[in-house]
């Protein structure tokens, strides 16, 4: 009987077994496949893909494309003191911004005693010392940009032309508190002498 045998079919024959096998088990795993989703194809927005663009929060400006205008970017350049006119309006707008973004450390009085600073983080200088009362509006402005030492930079928070206002807004601290008596006109001056006179001992506030 072996004699009439093929000499090859034992061996043809494991293998067809496997290969039918492997066959049923591609076919298997196909389906399987087929009700399967993957973390690489789930449903989401990719980036620039249609739909999803995000739209950019207000005021944001792309990296290089921030304008300055000339008349800003040259008094920088210049060191002169303003590059628009100061108004009550640019103050009060300065005055907004350092309070919410430099008080926190520099104080509302600029003293450089905020809260920040009493909770242990480096104490600034004060805006009143001699040096900073002496340097031009830029000066500010510079520090503001790009920071200072152990300070942040604030040109992702304040617009170019905010960080004017708040330069601005120190040069009013810095005058307030360096006022003297005959820096103010005669007229009101008779006033706060009378006023002053009258106040109780000790009832005059700084
Ligand atoms: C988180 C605290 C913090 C905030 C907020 C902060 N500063 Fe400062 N600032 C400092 C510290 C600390 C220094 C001193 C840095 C140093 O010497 O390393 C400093 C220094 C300065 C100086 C003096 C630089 C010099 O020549 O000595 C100026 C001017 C200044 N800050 C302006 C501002 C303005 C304007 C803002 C708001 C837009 C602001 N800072 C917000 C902590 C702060």
């Amino acid at each position: 009987m072996s004699k009439n045998k093929p000499p090859m079919t034992g061996f043809r024959r494991a293998p067809l077994k496997k290969t039918i096998g492997a066959l049923l088990l591609a076919s298997l795993s196909l389906t399987a496949g087929a009700c399967r989703q993957d973390m690489h194809d789930q449903p989401k927005l990719k980036t620039y893909r249609e739909g999803a663009d995000r739209v950019p929060p207000e005021g944001a400006v792309a990296r290089g494309t921030l304008a300055v205008s000339a008349p800003v970017a040259e008094a920088g350049a210049a060191k002169s003191e303003f590059p628009f006119a100061i108004t009550a309006e640019v103050l009060a707008r300065g005055e907004n911004r350092f309070n919410i973004n430099c008080a926190p450390c520099h104080s509302k009085l600029g003293d450089g005693n905020g809260m920040i600073v009493q909770r242990g983080f480096k104490r600034p200088p004060s805006y009143h010392e001699e040096r900073l009362r002496n340097s031009p509006a830029s000066y500010f402005y510079d520090v503001m940009t790009n920071g200072f030492g152990a300070m942040a930079s604030y040109s992702d928070k304040l617009s170019v032309e905010d960080r004017w206002k708040v330069a601005a807004y120190i040069r009013v601290l810095q005058v307030s508190h360096n006022a003297k008596i005959e820096d103010v006109p005669a007229a009101e001056r008779a006033k706060l002498e009378a006023a002053d006179a009258a106040a109780p001992q000790g009832g005059q506030t700084q």
